[in-house]
């Protein structure tokens, strides 16, 4: 065979393999958190005819999150985030309405409507501040609120408002003061049997 069929190969080969759409970094345009899924614009450009073009967006792409048993860990998502998909291998749409063994709506395999958003990667120009280290960390950027569970405890900061009881084995410490039923702990006082009244004892 000549060289020139074996260019010609090479060359289908390459763009077949280009083809296949396995992956991408994309920004997130719109997040819909009652459906979990985001529209998201691909950031990798394509070459196209000699010139590098900006991929179409890829509309509705569920959003994959840590859920089972009963249990969820649910993410937030806003326009401008930065993320992963993953294409999968084949059209996703009706086991994406049922969540069970389905038939493929169409035949198409690796399609760029065929993807899960997998989660986020931080640029290296858009690192994470203000966040305590060696713990597993659950907060908004910035370090003004945040849970952290380390390997001695649980560190919270910001305000916390529990919504139930509060059972407790141990003590509670308090450097301000405690209210129970509008009384202050540090300056309520008692009326004595003989009148007047008393501070706190
Ligand atoms: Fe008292």
């Amino acid at each position: 065979m000549s060289k020139n069929f074996y260019d010609l190969e090479n060359q289908e080969r390459k763009s077949l393999a280009a083809s296949i759409k396995v992956g991408a970094m994309c920004r997130v345009e719109k997040f819909d958190p009652d459906a979990m899924t985001v529209d998201v614009q691909p950031l990798s450009k394509v070459l196209d005819g000699g010139v590098y073009r900006i991929p179409p967006q890829v509309i509705g792409v569920p959003v994959s999150l840590i859920r089972g048993g009963g249990f969820v860990l649910r993410p937030w998502y806003a326009a401008g985030d930065v993320g992963v998909i993953v294409y999968l291998d084949h059209d996703i749409d009706r086991i994406v309405e049922a969540g069970q063994e389905c038939q493929p709506n169409t035949e198409r395999n690796h399609s760029g409507e065929d993807a899960l958003f997998i989660g986020a990667f931080v640029p290296a120009n858009k690192k994470l501040t203000g966040l305590p280290a060696q713990s597993l960390v659950m907060a908004p950027e910035g370090g003004n609120v945040y849970l952290a569970v380390t390997q001695s405890g649980i560190e919270i900061k910001g305000n916390i408002t529990i919504i139930g009881n509060i059972t407790q084995e141990g003590r509670t410490d308090v450097t301000g003061d405690v209210t129970a039923q509008g009384k202050s702990l540090a300056s309520h006082t008692h009326t004595c049997p003989h009148g007047g009244t008393s501070g706190p004892n």
